[in-house]
């Protein structure tokens, strides 16, 4: 199966980020045609600083990479290496319904939170459209919240085989990312860096700490029964087998257990956990232009997929000399 997915390099990826997307892209990558891709483009709808795009398309490749994304296996690249992506774009821009884009939830949500109402903002499903349709893969994994993207995308592909008459597009599945619930940040809401309550598994182990000790707990004194439905129960058993939740969850029942040394655990299974990935992100971070050759390379293996695509688009619309 041929798998596509892409992430906005917006900033460091956190504990959502891993549970919620990389693990799962990681494991996809086995037995797949799996191609992940750093999207620079994207990011240019909230990051306004040239130097820092280029860092953060740097640190998530590297956190992709450490976390077990391997480049013999899946294709890892940076969006800009595919410039054709944005003629596949205005290609796609001239048959999307304006209705259609104002329906956008993204959209929608990010003009209400106060972005600015700019046209990228507007049209970025129809490069996220581009992104996918490039390559027409089977199946594409994503979050929750990209789902309509996906809809959208379909449709368009739909519009565009049947105004040209050929079916150059095949229509994508969304695979939704939902296997782990989501993820809470260190104050009980959603883990994202837009809330400023993430905790990074890469940090060092003193910030790490801070944060984890940060993590916001109710006044329940230590001998009295504690609520499990809380941020710091539920990013402990992320690290815990099923056997240890239940007895941890039987100890939190019966009082006694103090939130300190809750905090303490989880921060000694953080440390565990991704030890290894740590290692390998250090020694990967030592040698940048190795970085830099594996998303080159990965953008002349992408390319290969994409050309028959774009070559069949021309021909079907009319653009350039016939072949
Ligand atoms: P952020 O909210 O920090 O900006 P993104 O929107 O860039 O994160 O999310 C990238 C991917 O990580 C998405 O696929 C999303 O579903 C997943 N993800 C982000 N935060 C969480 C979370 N708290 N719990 C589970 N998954 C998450
Ligand atoms: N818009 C996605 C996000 O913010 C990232 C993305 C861009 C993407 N292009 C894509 C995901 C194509 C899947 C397929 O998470």
């Amino acid at each position: 199966m041929r798998i596509l997915s892409g992430i906005t390099p917006s900033g460091e990826c956190h504990l959502g980020n891993y549970f919620g997307a990389i693990r799962q892209h990681v494991e996809l990558q086995h037995g797949n045609d799996a191609l992940y891709f750093m999207a620079d483009y994207h990011s240019m709808n909230s990051v306004r600083d040239a130097a820092l795009r280029r860092t953060l398309v740097r640190e998530v490749a590297l956190d992709y990479l450490a976390c077990g994304l391997d480049p013999q296996q899946a294709i890892i690249y940076r969006q800009s290496d595919l410039p054709e992506l944005c003629e596949l774009m205005w290609v796609l821009t001239t048959i999307t319904p304006m209705g259609l884009l104002e329906r956008g939830h993204a959209y929608k949500d990010k003009v209400a939170r106060g972005q600015p109402a700019d046209h990228g903002l507007f049209a970025y499903p129809v490069l996220m459209a581009a992104d996918i349709l490039i390559y027409n893969p089977d199946v594409v994994p994503v979050g929750q919240d990209q789902k309509q993207h996906i809809e959208m995308c379909r449709d368009m592909a739909q519009r565009f085989n049947s105004t040209y008459g050929r079916e150059v597009f095949s229509l994508p599945e969304p695979h939704i990312l939902d296997a782990v619930a989501v993820v809470p940040g260190t104050d009980g809401q959603k883990m994202s860096k837009s809330y400023g309550n993430t905790i990074r598994m890469f940090w060092p182990r003193k910030t790490l700490k801070k944060a984890v000790m940060g993590i916001k707990t109710d006044s329940t004194p230590v001998e009295e029964p504690k609520d499990t439905d809380q941020a710091l129960f539920q990013l402990w058993s992320l690290f815990a087998s099923e056997a240890e939740k239940t007895e941890m969850w039987q100890r939190a029942r019966a009082g006694g257990l103090g939130y300190g040394e809750l905090k303490k655990d989880l921060l000694a299974r953080i440390l565990d956990y991704f030890g290894p990935m740590r290692a390998r992100r250090e020694e990967l971070a030592s040698r940048p232009d190795e970085v830099e050759d594996i998303l080159r390379d990965g953008a002349a293996r992408a390319r290969e997929r994409a050309a028959p695509v774009m070559a069949a688009v021309r021909e079907a619309a009319g653009i350039g000399p016939a072949r």
